[in-house]
């Protein structure tokens, strides 16, 4: 398919809230930091299947970066973005630059905080949530789209964008999409792309994990949850690639850790392959 004429970036938010009252309705609203993959393809075609309008935004968020973490090497694509995010069905293009969405003096943020930030991600990038709400809620209020779709593979982030929605009254719908996986299974991610050959052949290795882990906990609902994460953790150390910075079984509406399966559990995972930063997880049912 080719494209007959390219979608021209709106660049601005007063831009945006102009050309806004022409726009159809319901509108879906998919979030990206840009490198756009397969995953982030099935974001917005599953906006494209409802929604009228559809707009893609693609902002390197500074603020949910840490001073040690990847934020000058983030893949950034713009043209290529741009052109896939149309062809996946986007009608609109949001690309602020960082001065918009942050002038000088900016010092209101949106904190997250309790029990759904405390560990996980939040505990092993503690500037990422408040990041992440912040600009999320001024997308949220430059856009102001009927829903907004994010991926489950950032399972935290989904949860607390679901908490900062509900408890800030906002007036919008979230929506979630299963990750999106390569053939070998490996979580798509952006950050994939720094990993070496080795690396890459490794990471699989995190997914295949926790597919192990369903079967065991399958074949034996009444097992220790808390001692099978220990030696699931000793075991991707023992692959020299990989580090694990957590894993752990947690209830997958308050993301608190259980030691028992309870029908609702979700097996979350982060680990550096590399000097890359992955994370990944699955919802485990019984059978
Ligand atoms: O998941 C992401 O890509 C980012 O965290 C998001 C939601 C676009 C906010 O910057």
């Amino acid at each position: 398919m080719t494209l007959s004429s390219p979608l021209v970036p709106i660049k601005t938010p007063r831009d945006l809230r102009s050309l806004k009252k022409n726009w159809g309705n319901p509108s879906g609203l998919v979030p990206t930091m840009g490198a756009l993959h397969e995953g982030h393809i099935q974001l917005i075609r599953h906006a494209a299947s409802t929604a009228e309008e559809v707009i893609v935004s693609i902002f390197v968020n500074p603020t949910q970066f840490a001073d040690n973490e990847d934020l000058e090497s983030y893949p950034r694509n713009l043209a290529s973005d741009i052109e896939m995010a149309q062809l996946a069905g986007a009608t609109q293009i949001f690309v602020p630059n960082v001065k918009d969405l942050y002038p000088n003096g900016f010092s209101t943020y949106v904190v997250p905080c309790g029990p759904l930030v405390e560990r996980w991600e939040g505990k092993s990038r503690p500037y990422l949530f408040r990041g992440v709400c912040t600009v999320v809620f001024k997308l949220f209020q430059i856009i102001q789209p009927t829903f907004a779709i994010f991926g489950q593979k950032d399972f935290q982030q989904l949860q607390v964008v679901r908490q900062m929605v509900s408890d800030l009254d906002l007036q919008v719908e979230i929506h979630a999409i299963p990750t999106v996986r390569e053939e070998d299974g490996l979580a798509m991610s952006s950050r994939n792309t720094y990993l070496d050959s080795k690396e890459r052949k490794a990471a699989p290795l995190l997914f295949q994990t926790l597919q192990q882990a369903v079967v065991i906990i399958q074949n034996d609902p009444k097992q220790n949850l808390e001692v099978l994460s220990q030696t699931l953790i000793r075991q991707l150390n023992s692959v020299p690639q990989i580090k694990i910075d957590y894993l752990g079984f947690v209830d997958a509406e308050s993301l608190q850790p259980v030691s028992q399966f309870n029908g609702n559990v979700c097996l979350m995972v982060a680990a550096f392959v590399g000097k890359t930063r992955l994370i990944d997880n699955l919802l485990i049912q019984t059978k």
